[in-house]
This record gives C-alpha cells, structure tokens and sequence, in this order.
C-alpha cells in the first residue's frame, strides 16, 4: 500500500465551460452514414458541444479556470503552479499552459501542458499534490481543455460520433482538515500506443500536403481493442484507489467515470459494486470530451447538489497512451 502524503490537499473550486455550438446525433446523420440510434446504443451519446472556430483550448480553459478560482476565492496572483492536461494544445510552442498564463494574468506561476489524454487531469492532481505537499507552493490550478473537434476525422463514422469540446478546472489546496485527496493510482502502457493514435503531424512524420491529403493528421482508434482495455484498466484503477484509501463501493457516495461510452461507465460501475444511481453520468449530452470530462462531471455534480463538503467520490479515467487512474477524494 502507498502512504498517502500528509498533509491532504483539498480541492477548494471548481469551474467549467462547454462550447454553445451543440452537433446532435441528427446532425451527425447528414455528415456520415449513421444514425441516432445506433450512437445511442453503442455509446450513451445524444449530443454533444463544438468550439467556434476562433475559440481554443485555452480560450475554453480560461472560462473554466475563471469560475474555478472565483468559487475558491484565489486571484489568478496567487497561483504557484498552473498544469494543463490536453491531446489538442493550441499550438506546438509555446504551451497552452503558458497562453493560459497570460489570458489568465496569472504572473506567478509555473505552467506546463500535460500530456496523458482522457487521463490528464488526474495524473495533473497528483502532480500538483505533490507540488504542494512538498510546500513548493501554496495553490495550485489543474485545467483539463479539449478541442477534440480539431483532431477528429469527420469522415469516419467510427470516432467522429464519439467526440465534444469542453474544459474543466479545479483550485487546490493544502487542507487543513481531513478533506482532500486520499489515495491515487496512475499508470501507463506505451505498449499500446497505436491503438489510438495520429499517426502524424509531429517531429518525426511533419505537416505536409500528403499527411493532409491523407487526414494522417487526425486521431485513428481500434475501436474494440481500446474498449476492451478501458474496462479492464479502469476497474483496475477503481480498486487500487479503493484499496489504499481503506474503501470499499460501498463507501463511495458518487462515482464519477471518464465518460467515454456508456457501456465502459456501466462495466466499471459493475465492478466496483456501485449502484447506478451512485454513478454520474453526462456523455450524452457532451460525447468524450477527454482530459476536460471529469473536471466537468465533477463541477456539475456538486452544482446538482449530488455531492458537497465531506462527500465520498471515487474517479476513474482512461485514454490513450493508454494510460489510467483511480482516484479517491473527500470534497
Ligand atoms: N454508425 C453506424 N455504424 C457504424 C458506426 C456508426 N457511427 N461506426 C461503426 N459502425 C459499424 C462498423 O463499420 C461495423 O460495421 P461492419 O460490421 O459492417 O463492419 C459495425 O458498426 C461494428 O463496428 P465496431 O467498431 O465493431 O463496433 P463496436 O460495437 O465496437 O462499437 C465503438 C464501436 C462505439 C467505437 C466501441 O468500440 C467503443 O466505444 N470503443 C471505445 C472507444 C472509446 O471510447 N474511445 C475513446 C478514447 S479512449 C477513452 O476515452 C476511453
């Protein structure tokens, strides 16, 4: 078992922000051979949100750090350290971290992106837990921003229904009490990368008309294969959170899952013995919005009232690298 470092630090806020734009599944059966039903039984979605064209990951994330850090009472001065979990950075150079920095005004403060897909903001927790544990600074601001629209091929019909753009922010703390984090578990299989990919656009296969002509710019997923390993990664994620928290389902008053496809939730809800109604579920009305999706989840829930101060939640994510995380937090 991991001891869990001392002191706890605490989620103080949180913020978020999804696109008006929304694409219906209706819509989607104009754009390729689908059709409503089929999306709705395969994956849970009915609908979900597109950015405008001169809106990006961190115009998005600054709209969700915005409403984090108000809730938290923190000015954007006092922010130490600034990680920003994204598969779609705004540019290559510099990070969006930093051009969050910037809009945000948020002078003192190391920034990074973080590259771990829909696992993002997890590990981006834990790394700022670490960060303030160590008493490197005093408040930390996680961002998890997606413009997954950028990356999708709105040809194929197998992951161009999958996918919305959204951002989810958290402000953290070192706690004082016994709220905060109290276990985490992350991990990675490289193994496994081409299984949901884009094969180019990066250092070793550049832009270039071919790539484009090719669309081998834009994500590529085994459907099946990705599946099947999100359901037994994340119920391994689930009970390594649980066990080193000392937990068991049944403590958890709210599961909140990567909410990639319905029937990956229910797997996972299945496994952990966590009732349904204990579940927060919201991928139908955004798609998989990756590193932004729990943030997301997270703030709608406590705004719904399902969760508050001294609530259980357990959160489970995983994506492509592949990489995973299971998380436990009293709020
Ligand atoms: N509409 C209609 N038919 C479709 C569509 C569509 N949008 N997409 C695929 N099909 C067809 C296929 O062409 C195939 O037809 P065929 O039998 O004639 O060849 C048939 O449906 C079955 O295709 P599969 O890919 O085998 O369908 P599957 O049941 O696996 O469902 C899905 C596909 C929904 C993508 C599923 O594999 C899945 O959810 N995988 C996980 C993907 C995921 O969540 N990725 C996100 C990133 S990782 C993460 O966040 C967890």
């Amino acid at each position: 078992m991991v001891k869990h470092p001392k002191p706890l630090v605490e989620i103080a806020g949180t913020g978020r922000y999804l696109p008006e734009r929304v694409l219906t599944n209706e819509d989607l059966e104009k754009m390729v051979e689908t059709s409503d039903q089929w999306i709705r039984d395969r994956t849970g979605i009915r609908e979900r949100r597109i950015a405008r064209d001169d809106e990006g990951a961190a115009d998005m994330a600054e709209r969700a750090a915005r409403a984090a850090m108000a809730k938290a009472g923190v000015e954007p001065g006092e922010i130490d350290i600034l990680i920003l979990a994204t598969a779609t950075p705004d540019r290559w150079l510099p990070s969006t971290a930093c051009d969050l920095q910037a809009l945000l005004g948020a002078g003192n403060a190391m920034a990074f992106d973080l590259a771990a897909a829909c696992s993002g903001w997890l590990y981006g927790l834990t790394m700022a837990e670490g960060y303030l544990v160590a008493g490197r600074g005093e408040i930390a601001l996680v961002v998890g921003t997606e413009k997954m629209s950028s990356i999708v091929n709105w040809e194929d019909r197998a992951t161009c229904i999958l996918f919305g753009d959204g951002a989810g922010a958290a402000v953290l703390r070192r706690a004082t009490g016994e709220r905060g984090i109290l276990s985490s578990h992350h991990k990675s299989d490289g193994t496994l990368g081409n299984l949901l990919y884009r094969p180019a656009g990066g250092a070793v296969i550049p832009m270039s008309p071919e790539v484009l002509e090719k669309r081998d710019h834009l994500m590529k997923m085994s459907g099946r294969e990705v599946f099947k390993n999100a359901v037994r990664s994340m119920a391994d994620a689930a009970d390594q959170a649980l066990q080193q928290a000392g937990l068991t389902g049944d403590d958890i008053d709210l599961l909140i899952p990567h909410q990639a496809n319905m029937r990956i939730i229910n797997a996972t809800a299945k496994y952990t013995g966590i009732p349904m109604e204990k579940v927060y579920v919201n991928v139908d009305r955004y798609g998989n919005m990756s590193s932004a999706a729990i943030p997301v989840a997270l703030d709608e829930a406590q705004e719904e009232g399902l969760v508050g101060p001294g609530s259980l939640i357990l959160l489970v994510a995983f994506g492509a690298g592949f990489t995973w995380s299971g998380m436990t937090i009293r709020l």
